[in-house]
């Protein structure tokens, strides 16, 4: 088992990686404040790993109340976590009563944000259970659910107690979701760690072929990155954390453009990421070389390169809605070289549109 640690003073927490976690009970138990909790998942996750973990938490003296919401990004929505809170409620479950997202990024978000708001805050635990979770959304204490309008639009910032990232349960998760999360690993590599990024270059074959090495490596060095980000500034003020939204602008407008679930979030933010390139490009940060490099290390991961034809009018109307949009300006994070990304609200909107008309796929 690997340890990285996220620190952040009195909300400092460890992630914990290795193959066959969850079978460990006494690993989550001696995060607990009360020998209470209560696992969320979806259906999907449920049918694979519920149990086990249910009765691991058991031989570990932990009750158990069960709560599974339907699979899939749609949900993660009003109604899902108010089903959330009515088990909760219809549970009895106290101040002291510690959530578990069991699941992928969808289940960790909504979860996650029943927990800051829950008798106005709960403990919670992680245990991610898709590669995007494991290297991304698991990590940093943002949580939220979607709006009609906007991609995570209703959240809070509010760290776990622990996060556990079993890497067997990775042996279930299909091809196309391995992928998906390979677009965030693949951005820590190009917003701050070069080397990282030529391993990649070097092992993405490897990953595709989910050799446990690799992808433990992976994983741990992906963490390592966002602990590093996260404790540098964790409410995104300073500019820093907002690096890692690399191509989540263009990203989460085709995501909500197309309506959720579409495009699998990594899908959308690895074409999300080769515009952001493109856009650096236009503006002469990098040149026709990197940008290839980009496009080229995606593909081999087996994610989109091209985005949707939304239209550029609809997609200035989605990237309008973006959080990091500051006094009406949006603001982007570009790339000035592979490992090294800066945020700007100077992109002149003939240079966006530019991007945004240029070869797409259609939706
Ligand atoms: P997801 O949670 O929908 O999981 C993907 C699919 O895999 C689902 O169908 C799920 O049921 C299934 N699944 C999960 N684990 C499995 C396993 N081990 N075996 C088989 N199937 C499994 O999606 P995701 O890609 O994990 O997460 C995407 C979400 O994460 C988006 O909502 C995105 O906005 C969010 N996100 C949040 C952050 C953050 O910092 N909070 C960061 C990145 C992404
Ligand atoms: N996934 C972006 C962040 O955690 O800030």
């Amino acid at each position: 088992m690997h340890t990285v640690q996220v620190a952040l003073a009195d909300r400092s927490y460890p992630i914990y990686i290795g193959d066959g976690l969850l079978a460990h009970g006494k690993l989550l138990a001696q995060h607990l404040p009360q020998n209470r909790v209560a696992l969320i998942t979806d259906t999907t996750v449920a049918a694979l790993y519920l149990d086990k973990v249910a009765e691991a938490l058991g031989a570990a003296c932990v009750s158990v109340t069960k709560v599974v919401v339907p699979t899939g990004e749609r949900h993660k929505d009003w109604h899902n976590l108010n089903a959330v809170f009515e088990t909760l409620l219809a549970n009895h479950c106290e101040r002291k009563t510690t959530l578990v997202a069991l699941g992928g990024g969808v289940i960790g978000d909504l979860a996650g944000f029943a927990a800051a708001t829950y008798l106005r805050g709960v403990p919670y635990i992680q245990l991610p259970t898709t590669l995007l979770a494991q290297v991304d959304s698991s990590v940093g204490g943002k949580t939220a659910i979607n709006h009609p309008r906007g991609k995570n639009m209703i959240g809070a910032f509010y760290q776990p107690l622990a996060v556990i990232a079993d890497t067997a349960t990775l042996k279930t998760l299909p091809d196309r979701e391995l992928s998906a999360g390979l677009a965030e690993v693949i951005k820590y590599g190009l917003i701050r760690d070069p080397a990282f990024f030529a391993w990649l270059e070097s092992n993405i074959d490897a990953l595709i072929g989910r050799e446990p090495a690799a992808l433990a490596y992976a994983i741990s060095r992906s963490c390592e990155n966002k602990a590093e980000v996260v404790a540098a500034d964790e409410r995104e003020e300073s500019g820093t954390r907002a690096l890692l939204n690399l191509g989540h602008t263009f990203g989460h407008a085709i995501e909500t453009g197309l309506g959720y679930g579409t495009w699998l979030h990594g899908e959308a933010v690895a074409a999300g990421t080769v515009m952001a390139a493109r856009l650096s490009q236009h503006l002469g940060l990098i040149g026709a070389p990197e940008v290839a490099r980009v496009a080229a290390l995606l593909e081999r991961a087996r994610l989109p390169v091209n985005a949707p034809d939304l239209g550029v009018e609809r997609y200035l109307q989605l990237m309008g809605m973006d959080k990091k949009v500051e006094g009406g300006r949006m603001r982007f994070i570009l790339l000035r070289a592979i490992g090294s990304a800066l945020l700007t609200a100077e992109v002149s909107r003939d240079a966006l549109a530019a991007v945004l008309a240029t070869p797409v796929a259609h939706a």
